[in-house]
């Protein structure tokens, strides 16, 4: 009876599983587009890794900031020496035995007298304070992971006071700890506040007489995204996963190609143990510890379902660099073609770390830190938005013959300059087309105006040459209005789904007061997330992507060059998806006709965002301006009404 039981819900299922697949087609008539149109690129710009999505608390940790970066930086900065109860000592910066030459600074203390005196009622002894990025912010009973490499330099253990304090010195959490050897050694605490601050500071204070060294000094929320180890800051990853982008680009942007041949953002230098990654000058004016580096990106990817795509340079370093974005840099210049041969192998070394078995020689390292499987990696970019010299087009052609020879299977996404137009996009697309190169990156940062009358712009592009990847857009504000030409822009990407593979907008974060770039599409501070109208419209349309196209559902005045729409059907789902926009300022109607879509729900879920064309989100009203949700009734032809000044999505189930 059992058995006969198994064999009928088997059946069943088996059944309802032919039904679905056969379902899971979409409607007839549709145009196959992209399934990676929208997705997110994330740039380390505006402190949007260390300080921002990193959840690092602990700035300067590794004591390697220094000059170059900012004027008045050391590897002093964010440190101070304390020595309470009428302690003494010494302090200096030293790197004759570094615990890893690509981490070359770290600190030396000589503890010379502790204090005991009865009348300070407060630990004594000799140490560092850090007071984090603008302070540090902890919750009371949260789990706080500190660690620290300490090499004895003394005979006898060293004992330390590890502490987070208020800025007056009042003590939110302390443990004690021992050192144990002469050899660089990690020491590991967890230290939990008994009550919430802002703007803690870790002080690490030594409490016995002798001498040591100290680096790389960690303090990570055991909260993290996924409660990754070395990982990312809940509330901001959260944000960028509630998007449901469907790849991430990373880690730039001009910080790719760098300040100058030396300042190059080499993947290799950012995997491996943190203390083994060597941190360099941010072409944005500030440091990069690397501890985001390209394992934590690839990890973030997976964890959020999004594809990764890696931005390499072209073996030149950025145009841009030694003009006023930089302090250093030489312009663009190229890596000799003797070492051409070297730096290609580091392309090709990539796709074995990221999909080589874990026998391979990258593979092992990627297992080594912990993701045996492969990651699946179909996008490779080459270049960023370059200046199209002779010397730029020589080193892409050599890299990417390689990479198209060697594995056919990556998608090489090759750069057409920084603006919509002009001599470095036409050699760029010319390149691209020669080279038969299958995605090139096109960059615009313009007005909302331009967005607007632009709306036909891949309307005409030739279905046989390159694809294009919007890597880079923003219509230079904040504003509701900038949002919503951005949104009129997007149904016409969907509408060239076909031709136009994937869009980013750019910048993703910045922290508030610092910043490089001015529009951007979520700020935060330590403790506040301040989404812009443009982050709503993004997440409206990548948290509601199809991949087929569908003309004529929605009919406008098309004459009204601020009016758009689009239709889309996810396949999976067989979920109709509408958009539509008003960038005008009345609300004007729209006529929709389902017919060609067969059975759908009598209700649907919708979702307008819509105010004031001038409206913000500040700091101080976060939720100014943001979509509302409701559920309405469907037919097979209805009327909308778009709001001025608004864009609306409605989903409708068709299964
Ligand atoms: O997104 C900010 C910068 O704009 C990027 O680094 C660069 O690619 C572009 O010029």
């Amino acid at each position: 009876m059992r058995n006969r039981s198994i064999t009928i819900a088997f059946y069943i299922g088996i059944c309802f599983w032919f039904s679905f697949a056969a379902n899971a087609q979409p409607a007839k008539g549709g145009k196959k587009i992209s399934s990676d149109l929208f997705g997110l690129f994330f740039e380390d710009i505006n402190y949007s890794a260390d300080g921002g999505l990193y959840a690092e608390l602990v700035q300067n940790r590794s004591f390697e900031y220094n000059p170059t970066e900012q004027k008045d930086w050391s590897p002093y900065s964010f440190w101070e020496y304390t020595a309470p109860g009428f302690s003494y000592g010494r302090i200096s910066v030293e790197t004759s035995q570094p615990i890893n030459s690509n981490n070359p600074h770290y600190m030396v203390l000589d503890v010379e007298h502790v204090g005991h005196e009865a009348k300070f009622e407060g630990v004594s002894g000799v140490g560092l304070k850090n007071t984090g990025f603008d302070g540090i912010v902890v919750r009371a009973n949260d789990k706080y992971n500190f660690s620290m490499f300490v090499r004895q330099l003394s005979k006898d253990p060293i004992s330390f006071h590890i502490s987070l304090q208020t800025p007056k010195g009042k003590v939110l959490a302390e443990i004690k700890m021992y050192t144990s050897s002469n050899d660089w050694t990690k020491y590991t605490a967890t230290l939990i506040p008994t009550l919430s601050n802002d703007t803690a500071r870790l002080v690490v204070l030594a409490t016995t007489e002798g001498k040591f060294a100290i680096d790389v000094v960690s303090l990570f929320p055991e909260k993290t995204f996924k409660n990754r180890p070395n990982g990312l800051r809940t509330d901001l990853a959260q944000m960028l996963a509630d998007m449901k982008p469907g790849f991430i680009r990373f880690p730039g942007g001009c910080l790719v190609h760098g300040d100058g041949l030396g300042n190059m953002y080499r993947w290799k230098n950012t995997i491996g143990p943190i203390e083994q990654r060597k941190e360099q000058r941010n072409i944005w004016n500030y440091h990069q510890t690397t501890g985001l580096g390209y394992f934590e990106y690839f990890q973030f990817c997976e964890d959020i379902g999004a594809k990764p795509l890696p931005v390499l340079p072209a073996a030149v370093s950025c145009q841009n660099s030694g003009n006023t974005w930089s302090i250093g840099g030489t312009g663009q210049r190229a890596l000799p073609l003797d070492e051409m041969q070297d730096y290609i192998q580091e392309v090709l070394d990539l796709i074995e770390w990221a999909n080589g078995p874990a026998t391979s020689t990258w593979g092992a390292k990627r297992a080594a830190a912990g993701h045996p499987s492969p990651f699946n990696l179909e996008y490779v970019g080459i270049g960023n938005e370059d200046k199209m010299t002779p010397e730029f087009q020589e080193r892409f052609k050599m890299i990417y013959e390689v990479v198209k020879t060697k594995h056919p299977e990556i998608t090489v996404v090759g750069t057409v300059g920084p603006s919509p137009d002009g001599d470095d996009f036409t050699k760029g697309w010319q390149l691209a087309n020669d080279q038969k190169v299958p995605v090139v990156d096109e960059h615009y940062y313009t007005s909302p105006e331009w967005f607007i009358a632009n709306q036909q712009r891949y309307d005409a592009y030739d279905r046989k040459s390159s694809e294009v990847y919007l890597g880079e857009y923003a219509s230079w504000g904040s504003k509701l209005r900038n949002a919503i030409a951005e949104a009129a822009c997007m149904t016409s990407l969907e509408r060239n789904g076909d031709i136009v593979r994937m869009a980013s907008y750019a910048p993703l974060l910045a922290k508030k007061s610092f910043t490089q770039w001015k529009t951007d599409l979520i700020f935060f501070d330590n403790k506040v997330i301040c989404p812009t109208p443009n982050y709503y419209v993004q997440k409206m349309f990548s948290a509601n992507q199809g991949d087929y196209y569908f003309d004529k559902i929605i009919s406008k005045d098309e004459k009204d060059n601020s009016l758009a729409a689009s239709c889309v059907q996810e396949s999976k789902t067989g979920d109709v998806i509408l958009k539509m926009v008003n960038y005008g300022n009345a609300s004007k109607t729209m006529k929709i006709n389902l017919s060609k879509f067969g059975k759908i729900a009598a209700q649907a879920e919708q979702i307008v965002l819509t105010g004031n064309p001038d409206a913000e989100n500040t700091f101080e009203n976060t939720q100014n301006i943001i979509p509302n949700s409701s559920v309405i009734k469907t037919d097979k032809t209805f009327e909308y009404s778009a709001p001025a000044m608004s864009l609306t999505v409605i989903r409708i189930h068709t299964r």
